[in-house]
């Protein structure tokens, strides 16, 4: 199938844009497309192929598990889960781990063990802040397009700027709840301060409420470090992860400090397909390829070499993020939006890039992306913001 064949979605509800592309394989940082064309992947599913794509540790934990058992149920002991979930505990927080589907589930589990533990409450959030669109999550994430068309939301969220005053105010007796991602990924990759966290921190703890750190995209080696709350010092009471755990099968995890690690008891929350053998297994095989120390201490490095090439580039007005997590702030008087930007950079680069609004590109490569590839992307990206070149 040509890249400029109509594809035939008539099927699905139209809830996506996308891009008249249909990739069929991909390996390390590259995809093809139905044609064999080669393309770069600086996107990898949004924060998912962490590892690569195929990466064969991840393919044989897949193959090998399914080949044995693919489903089971929460209702019996699963080897693969249990593994997991000890590890993801003794790697950050101590507690233990609720597994769910994805990123908005795992959300949802922590604000349902706050709310527990508080009996009841308030749950704060941030603008620019995304957490998912279930009810739950949706509530926490304050964008008025994404949460307008489906009110009313579950009472008792509020919002407010990712400041310290800010957050000091909004938290008190009655709060529940704190979530915030340490770096703001869906809005533009906003990195909040240290003195944020650490006010928010202060508050919970003098308020008697969870902090919930929502690391479904920053976490898993993503920033240079395992987890990016290390990078803080800041450490919640609550983590939740997703996005790279499954190397791309769906999986999230809520995982908590020692005073939530019985936060939930039978009967109180789950999921029929949470925390299945084969994406645990390939979470087990995901967990050992980010948590190597010269992979992270790679990312930190690399991470910042390409943010000071990216600066540089025609148009670039402001660089953020840390580690494989880059933003680039495109100058708002250049003619293309970034969203168009993204098309023309896979139709005339075979670069695949992600805008999250019409000023700002973001850049998540696999922390395996190789030195060489990630000069070539830049590469194209140059002659991409090249004004001769645009049109
Ligand atoms: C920080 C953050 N939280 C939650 C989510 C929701 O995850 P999912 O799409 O797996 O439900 C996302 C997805 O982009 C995210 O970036």
């Amino acid at each position: 199938m040509s890249a400029e064949t109509a594809f035939d979605d008539s099927g699905l509800v139209p809830a996506y844009a996308r891009q008249p592309i249909q990739f069929v394989r991909g390996q390390g940082a590259r995809l093809w497309d139905a044609d064999g064309v080669e393309y770069l992947d600086l996107q990898t599913g949004l924060a998912v192929n962490s590892v690569g794509h195929a990466h064969p540790a991840v393919v044989k934990a897949i193959t090998e598990q399914a080949a044995a058992l693919i489903h089971v149920g929460n209702l019996f002991h699963s080897a693969p889960g249990a593994e997991l979930a000890t590890r993801l505990a003794q790697s950050s927080l101590g507690g233990r781990v609720h597994f769910a589907n994805s990123g908005t589930e795992a959300n949802e589990a922590a604000i349902k063990m706050a709310r527990k533990a508080k009996r009841g409450g308030d749950v704060v959030s941030v603008h620019r802040g995304f957490h998912g669109r279930t009810y739950g999550s949706l509530s926490a994430t304050p964008q008025e397009a994404k949460q307008a068309p489906f009110a009313p939301l579950v009472p008792g969220f509020f919002a407010v700027s990712p400041t310290v005053e800010a957050l000091t105010a909004a938290i008190d007796a009655q709060t529940a709840a704190v979530i915030l991602e340490p770096i703001q990924g869906e809005s533009g990759v906003y990195v909040l301060d240290d003195e944020v966290l650490r006010a928010a921190r202060e508050a919970c703890d003098h308020h008697g409420a969870a902090l919930i750190f929502d690391e479904v995209q920053v976490g898993l080696g993503r920033t240079g470090t395992l987890w990016a709350y290390e990078h803080s010092g800041v450490v919640p009471d609550l983590m939740t992860v997703a996005k790279a755990l499954g190397g791309g099968l769906p999986i999230g995890a809520l995982i908590t400090n020692e005073r939530f690690a019985e936060g939930f008891e039978p009967g109180d929350h789950g999921s029929t397909f949470a925390g299945g053998p084969v994406q645990c297994a390939a979470g087990l095989a995901v967990l050992d390829v980010v948590s190597d120390p010269d992979l992270l201490a790679r990312v930190r490095e690399t991470g910042e070499r390409v943010g000071h090439l990216l600066a540089e580039l025609p148009g670039v007005v402001e660089v953020r993020g840390r580690g494989f997590m880059l933003a680039a702030e495109l100058d708002p008087a250049r003619a293309e939006p970034a969203t168009e930007l993204v098309g023309r950079a896979l139709r005339d680069e075979r670069l695949v890039l992600n805008a999250t609004g019409p000023t700002t590109l973001r850049l998540l490569p696999s922390l395996t992306i190789t030195d060489a590839e990630l000069d070539e992307a830049l590469a194209r990206l140059a002659r991409l913001l090249d004004p001769q070149e645009s049109r």
